[in-house]
């Protein structure tokens, strides 16, 4: 599981196999103690873990007491050299603040710092499958420097969809949802998911195999 968002707290959190990429203005800094199995003793709290032939890199975008992202030049060199380790393994980048813009303007200014030169390092590591990405609370997809790059839908509320450049700050109680990623024969399969209780599932086929209109 991966959880980059910020309505996450890491006290609720059992020991990883959960991971936690992102933090944000709200959010306590996670726990050391929980993480300490994959976190740096000090610093950012990046992290690269292998998870059968995939390898995860978690990267730390978060501002203290501020909403929107940073990648500075000791963060980019650390995820180049991270990725550089590994240039045959497939690998997934995993970040709270997207690194590009949405287009829904109150999120875009709150967004990421540094995304052009992180886009130059995406330009670099074709083995990047996806950068995986929370902070927008919908889901979204893009490429960055050539890599697929998308963001999941949040859990709970999500933020209006609203492209105008004047939209207010806003979100919607549409169903929450999540993203489940699936590796298989080296390609990963990305689907989009919603929560909550809803009516089926039915089948197509009745028991003869007739397609039930
Ligand atoms: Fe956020």
């Amino acid at each position: 599981m991966c959880l980059t968002d910020d309505l996450v707290e890491a006290d609720s959190l059992t020991p990883p196999s959960v991971d936690r990429a992102g933090c944000v203005q709200r959010c306590k800094r996670p726990a050391r103690g929980i993480y300490e199995r994959v976190l740096p003793k000090q610093g950012f709290l990046h992290f690269a873990v292998e998870l059968g032939s995939l390898r995860l890199v978690a990267l730390d975008t978060a501002v203290p007491n501020q909403g929107g992202g940073a990648l500075c030049a000791e963060r980019l060199a650390w995820l180049d050299a991270t990725l550089a380790e590994t240039p045959d393994t497939p690998t997934l980048v995993m970040m709270h603040h997207p690194p590009f813009l949405t287009g829904i303007a109150h999120m875009d200014r709150i967004g990421l710092e540094g995304r052009e030169d992180f886009a130059a390092v995406m330009r670099r590591h074709a083995h990047v499958e996806a950068i995986l990405c929370g902070h927008v609370h919908r889901p979204t997809s893009t490429q960055v420097g050539g890599r697929p790059a998308m963001i999941c839908p949040s859990p709970a509320h999500q933020v209006a969809l609203d492209l105008r450049p004047e939209g207010p700050s806003a979100f919607r109680l549409e169903p929450p949802g999540y993203m489940q990623h699936r590796w298989h024969d080296g390609q990963l399969v990305s689907h989009v998911a919603v929560l909550g209780e809803w009516a089926g599932q039915f089948p197509f086929f009745d028991p003869d195999g007739n397609l039930i209109d």
